[in-house]
C-alpha cells in the first residue's frame, strides 16, 4: 500500500493536470469500475434542496391560492393512496428547525422553490400581491443567510396558479410567458438584494410531457402528439424572457445569476458497434435534455427533432410539423439565456433503436423518438420503479453537456435516490452506496474538465413525490408523516455526505470506508427514537384529542346529575 501522503499528492498533481488540459472523455472506454480518491475545486459548494409544494404544506393559509398540484391531488386516484400535498413537511412553519438539519450537514446552499400562487394568488401580479407570502420567503431567505447557507431559488417548480390554467390552459398559451415574467420580476424586485441565484424553470420535461401528454402530473392533460411540444415551446419563450428582464433591469445592481434547471437521465447505446443504436442513444438525450439546452444554447430545437417530429407529421397527414417552430427573432432573442446550467441527474437507460409505428392517433412524444429503452437487471433499485443506480451514467451526461453546450457553469440541482414508504429503517446503505458513487462519477468528470461548480442532494427531507404521494422517501432526513408535527430523524446517508461535505469529497479509502462504517453505527440511535414514535404519536392523541373529550363529557354529566338533584329537591 503506498504511503497516505503520497496518495493524496499524486492525486492533487493529476486532479491540477486534467483540470488544465480539459481533456475530451473518451466515451469508448467503459472501464466504469474504479474509484477515484481526491477532492474537488476549493470553493465548490454543497448543498440540498426541496420545493414548495412537495414540502410546505400550509395549502390553504395566509392567502395562499390554489395551485394545479392542490386541484390535482384533491381528485380521487390521481395519487397513490390519494395523498396530497396538504401538510407534507409542514416546513412553512419549520423554517429555524430545518435550518438547523441544514447546519447539521454543514450545507453551503439549499435550493428551494417559491409557490407563485401563495405570493400572487391568482397569478396575476395586478390582481393582489399577498404580503404574507413574501414574508414568509423573506424570513427564509434571512434565516439562511444568517447562517451562512446561500439560498438557490427556483420560479417554478410546478404549481402553476389554478385560475391561470382554467382561465388560459395553463402552458398550453402564449399568455403565460407575461404573467410568468411578471411574478419574476416581483421576486428579483422583492428577494433579489439577497438570492444571487436563480433557476427560472424545474426540469420543464417533466411539466411539458407529464403535464400535457401523458397526465399523470397536474394539471392531468392528454393531449398527444402536441400537448408536450407546445408547452414547452412556451416555457423557453418563458425562460428567455425572464432572463432578460433580469439582464435589463436587475443584473447591474443585484450581480446575479439566472439559468434554468433541466433534467435529463443519460442514454447508452446497447450496441456500442451498432450505428443504429448510437444515433438512437443520441435522440433520446436529444429529445430529453437537448429539447430545452439546445434552444437556451444554440437558439433552436435539436436538428434531429425537428427531422424526425416533421417526417412523422407529414406521414400522419399533418400539414405542418406537431414541433413548434422559432421565428429568427426568437432565436437570436433566446440563445444564449442561461448564465448557469442545472441539472438534475437520476438514472440512465440502454437505447436500441425501433422503428415505431406512425400511423394517424399513434403519434406521441414518445413514438416521435423511434427507440426503446431498456435497464441492466443487475442494477439496483431501491425504491422509484424508474430509479436504477447507474454512476457511470452521471459522467457522460455531463460530458455531454460540457461538449454539446460549450462547457456552461453548471450546478448539480437534483440527485439522490429513494426508498418505499413502509421502509423505516434509517440506516440506508444504499443511499450511501449511491452518493458515494454518484459523487464521485461527478468529481471524475470535474477532472475531465466539466465546469460544475455545485451539488445539490435531492432531497433534504422525504417529502410529497407527486403522484407518488408519500409512497417513495428521497430524504435525507426522515419524515414521519403519521405524526401531526412532522418530526425529522437523520438516516445514515446525514451523516456519511455530512463527511464528504467537510473532507470536500474523498480522501483515501481507509477514511471513507470509516465513515461508512460511522454513519450506520451511529443511525440505529436514531431508528430507536423513531421505533418509540407510535408512542408520541399516541400520548399526542391521547392530549389532543381523548383528554379535551373526557373533559366535555365530564361536565356534561355532572350538569345533567345537577339538574337531576335540583329537580328531586323542589
Ligand atoms: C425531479 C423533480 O424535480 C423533483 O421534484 C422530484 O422529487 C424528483 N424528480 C424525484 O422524482
Amino acid at each position: 500500500m503506498q504511503p497516505r501522503c503520497a496518495v493524496n499528492v499524486c492525486h492533487v498533481l493529476m486532479l491540477v493536470l486534467c483540470l488544465s488540459a480539459g481533456e475530451d472523455f473518451d466515451w469508448t472506454k467503459s472501464n466504469h469500475g474504479s474509484f477515484y480518491y481526491g477532492t474537488f475545486p476549493t470553493g465548490f459548494s454543497w448543498g440540498a434542496g426541496g420545493s414548495a409544494y412537495q414540502t410546505e404544506g400550509a395549502w390553504d393559509k395566509d392567502g395562499k391560492g390554489l395551485s394545479i398540484w392542490d386541484v390535482f391531488s384533491h381528485k380521487k386516484g390521481k395519487i397513490q393512496l390519494n395523498d396530497t400535498g396538504d401538510s407534507s413537511c409542514e416546513g412553512y412553519y419549520k423554517i429555524k428547525d430545518d435550518i438547523s438539519l441544514m447546519k447539521e450537514l454543514r450545507l453551503n446552499h439549499y435550493r428551494f422553490s417559491i409557490s407563485w400562487p401563495r405570493i400572487i394568488p391568482t397569478g396575476v401580479k395586478s390582481d393582489h400581491v399577498n404580503e404574507k407570502g413574501i414574508q414568509y420567503y423573506d424570513e427564509l431567505i434571512d434565516h439562511l443567510l444568517e447562517n451562512n447557507i446561500t439560498p438557490i431559488v427556483t420560479l417554478y417548480h410546478w404549481d402553476l396558479p389554478q385560475i391561470l390554467q382554467e382561465k388560459y390552459g395553463g402552458w398550453q398559451n402564449i399568455s403565460m410567458v407575461n404573467h410568468f415574467n411578471e411574478f419574476a420580476n416581483l421576486c428579483f424586485e422583492k428577494f433579489g438584494d439577497r438570492v444571487k441565484h436563480w433557476i427560472t424553470f424545474n426540469n420543464p420535461w417533466s411539466v411539458a410531457v407529464e403535464g400535457y401528454e401523458t397526465g399523470e402530473h397536474a394539471p392531468g392533460l392528454k393531449l398527444r402528439g402536441t400537448g408536450a411540444y407546445r408547452a414547452a415551446h412556451h416555457i423557453i419563450k418563458s425562460h428567455a424572457k425572464v432572463w432578460h428582464t433580469y439582464d435589463t433591469q436587475w443584473r447591474v445592481k443585484q450581480k446575479g445569476l439566472v439559468g434554468i434547471s433541466l433534467s435529463g437521465d443519460w442514454g447508452e447505446p446497447v450496441d456500442i458497434s451498432n450505428q443504429k443504436d448510437i444515433e438512437a442513444a443520441e435522440r433520446y438525450v436529444q429529445f430529453y435534455l437537448g429539447w430545452f439546452a439546445t434552444p437556451i444554447f444554440h437558439g433552436d430545437y435539436p436538428q434531429v427533432m425537428k427531422d424526425f417530429v416533421g417526417r412523422k407529421s407529414v406521414q400522419q397527414g399533418i400539414g405542418t410539423s406537431r414541433l413548434p417552430a422559432f421565428s429568427p427573432q426568437e432565436k437570436s432573442y433566446i440563445k444564449g439565456t442561461c448564465d448557469f446550467l442545472g441539472i438534475g441527474h437520476f438514472t440512465t437507460r440502454y437505447i436500441t433503436h425501433r422503428n415505431d409505428q406512425s400511423g394517424r392517433g399513434s403519434n406521441s412524444y414518445f413514438t416521435d423518438r423511434d427507440l426503446a429503452e431498456l435497464v441492466d437487471p443487475r442494477w439496483p433499485d431501491p425504491g422509484s420503479e424508474w430509479l436504477y443506480s447507474v454512476p457511470w451514467g452521471f459522467r457522460r451526461l455531463l460530458n455531454f453537456v460540457k461538449t454539446q453546450y460549450g462547457n456552461p457553469m453548471i450546478y448539480v440541482t437534483e440527485n439522490g435516490v429513494s426508498e418505499k414508504m413502509m421502509c423505516t429503517e434509517l440506516c440506508d446503505e444504499w443511499r450511501i452506496q449511491y452518493y458515494k458513487d454518484y459523487i464521485n462519477e461527478m468529481l471524475k468528470a470535474i477532472r475531465d474538465g466539466v465546469n460544475v461548480k455545485g451539488y445539490t442532494a435531492w432531497s433534504l427531507l422525504d417529502k410529497f413525490e407527486w403522484d407518488e404521494g408519500y409512497s417513495e422517501r428521497f430524504g435525507l432526513y426522515y419524515v414521519d408523516f403519521r405524526n401531526k408535527n412532522k418530526p425529522r430523524y437523520p438516516k445514515a446517508s446525514v451523516q456519511f455526505y455530512k463527511r464528504i461535505i467537510s473532507s470536500n469529497g474523498f480522501p483515501n479509502q481507509r477514511e471513507v470506508e470509516n465513515w461508512r462504517r460511522k454513519s450506520v453505527e451511529m443511525c440505529s440511535s436514531s431508528n430507536q427514537l423513531l421505533a418509540a414514535d407510535p408512542l408520541t404519536s399516541h400520548m399526542e392523541m391521547v392530549t389532543e384529542i381523548v383528554v379535551p373529550t373526557v373533559c366535555t363529557l365530564s361536565i356534561l354529566i355532572s350538569a345533567v346529575f345537577l339538574m337531576f338533584l335540583l329537580r328531586r329537591r323542589n
